[in-house]
């Protein structure tokens, strides 16, 4: 990488992302040497900066942000002299022409073969102008070296996403286009793949065999703060689940890749969503369920219900949370549920991934049915514990024979001292390098939306629900425990007094 020059252009060089993640992660992965040696980041906005008010603002971003805490100063000094700002609108063909005299100033300078990527940060309305003017200007066509990254939401329905694949794919090759899912990006959840494919004993118990069903549940204290306008557009079934929630279980769900090749990769990732079994009007009662958070209070503090929120719609029916009972017909899947959750305003943040085993298939022990027995239990903890807990049964140390779980327990904190790199890090690295693993190809997001329109299209037939019908601090409504308590389960939290941030 030190010996590719690279010319990053942010489109929304001034909004949050930028400024929240992106320099961060650029100047983090400018501290630990993964920079190349030459590089330019040009932000691009409509406001009217000069390059050192921009790099003034980075600055107070990354001292917040970064996980390195404050900024030293003279390191700040040697990469913010990387980072320029055009003053321009995104609407006008001059702010391409002048990207363009940019790049191939900064091509003479540094001679030989320059990455160049666009960066698309901005609200997906813009996604289809900007990709046009890039196309006509003729500023992607060297396909190796230029590449396009297109933050989520990827299309707000199938008809959408499938537009804008084609529009890209009309102007750009599959290879260039960048989709961003950041939880790919997420230490551990790369880890799933390393865990299942690195080592040979989780293959053989990872099946129908001896897999009863598994979970996957993402909660958040959050509200939807300052994007209530966004969201209520959305809801958490676009928001997270046709995205984040869909990633994890294809990590969970996949066949093991030959290699580790993006296409390799991505290809069993797909091969589960198209294993997916439909919904079908008759499922929709028992198979999926939604809610909308009502006001309350999260650790003390007094928090408004959704409809509240700035941005959303007093007679809202957006959902907050979703829950859905998913199965994959496949040989190695079959029958086994997949039980998916994710809600705003919870009473945990908490990412979790658990695998459930099957019980042993005869009790030899005395009382061993008693409360305290518990079959084997795998929890892949992505947030805020970074961890994997194995739950086993151990003797209880005394004269008599008490068999209780206890956890086998590796995480992050506990066995390596050094600092995790943030998701962003990863990715935009990748797209410096050229990985496209962790990326979401064309027909993923597609064959994503196709499962999940049933479900949207039921929901939003339906007018005026009863919401909200989950109270801020709760595990929301209680229909979703019935969706999991019907087949005999509840949805497993990390107990707090065990959880290490
Ligand atoms: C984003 C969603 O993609 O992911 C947000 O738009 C959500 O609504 C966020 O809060 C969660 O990400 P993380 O990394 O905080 O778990």
């Amino acid at each position: 990488l030190k010996d590719k020059p690279t010319v990053f252009i942010i489109f929304g060089g001034t909004g949050d992302l930028a400024w929240r993640k992106l320099v961060p992660a650029l100047y983090n992965l400018y501290i630990d040497k993964w920079m190349p040696k030459e590089f330019a980041v040009i932000g691009n906005g409509r406001s009217k900066l000069s390059d050192d008010d921009f790099r003034e603002t980075l600055k107070e971003g990354v001292d917040q942000f970064s996980r390195r805490g404050k900024v030293d100063n003279e390191v700040w000094n040697n990469f913010s002299k990387h980072l320029y700002f055009q003053s321009a609108d995104i609407k006008n063909v001059s702010t391409y022409k002048d990207l363009g005299k940019r790049i191939r100033a900064f091509k003479k300078e540094w001679k030989g073969d320059v990455n160049v990527i666009f960066y698309l940060a901005v609200a997906p309305r813009f996604f289809t102008t900007i990709a046009e003017n890039i196309a006509a200007q003729k500023l992607a066509t060297d396909v190796a070296h230029s590449r396009i990254v297109i933050e989520k939401p990827f299309g707000h329905d199938l008809e959408s996403a499938r537009e804008l694949n084609k529009l890209l794919c009309g102007m750009f090759d599959e290879s260039q286009i960048y989709r961003i899912d950041h939880y790919l990006g997420k230490e551990t959840v790369q880890n799933i793949m390393t865990f299942r494919f690195a080592n040979a004993i989780m293959e053989p118990v990872w099946n129908r065999n001896y897999i009863d069903h598994v979970q996957i549940s993402v909660s958040e204290q959050l509200g939807v703060g300052g994007r209530g306008g966004y969201y209520d557009e959305a809801g958490a079934l676009r928001d997270m689940v046709q995205n984040h929630l869909l990633q994890l279980l294809c990590l969970v769900a996949m066949e093991p890749p030959v290699t580790f090749d993006a296409d390799e990769v991505r290809n069993r990732k797909v091969d589960v969503l198209h294993a997916m079994r439909r919904f079908h009007a008759e499922d929709l009662s028992h198979m999926v369920v939604r809610g909308q958070y009502g006001p309350g209070w999260i650790e003390g503090d007094e928090v408004p219900g959704y409809r509240q929120e700035d941005g959303v719609n007093p007679e809202s029916n957006t959902e907050t949370f979703a829950a859905l009972k998913f199965f994959i017909d496949n040989w190695r899947w079959q029958g086994v549920p997949f039980y998916v959750r994710t809600g705003k305003r919870m009473h945990q943040s908490a990412s979790l991934v658990t695998i459930q085993f099957k019980d042993v298939p005869h009790y030899v022990f005395p009382n061993a049915s008693n409360e305290n027995w518990q079959q084997n239990r795998l929890v892949m903890s992505i947030q805020p514990e970074m961890s994997i807990r194995l739950q086993v049964q151990a003797k209880r140390p005394g004269l008599d024979m008490t068999i209780n779980p206890v956890d086998m327990v590796f995480d992050y904190k506990g066995t390596y001292d050094t600092d995790t790199p943030e998701a962003y890090e990863t990715l935009l690295l990748d797209t410096m390098v050229g990985d496209q693993t962790l990326f979401m190809r064309g027909d993923q997001v597609e064959a994503a939306w196709e499962l999940l329109m049933p479900v949207l299209n039921a929901w939003e037939s339906k007018q005026s629900l009863n919401f909200p019908n989950y109270s801020a601090d709760s595990w929301g409504p209680e229909i979703a425990e019935a969706l999991i308590a019907r087949d005999g389960f509840h949805w497993f939290t990390l107990p707090v007094d065990k959880i290490k941030k």
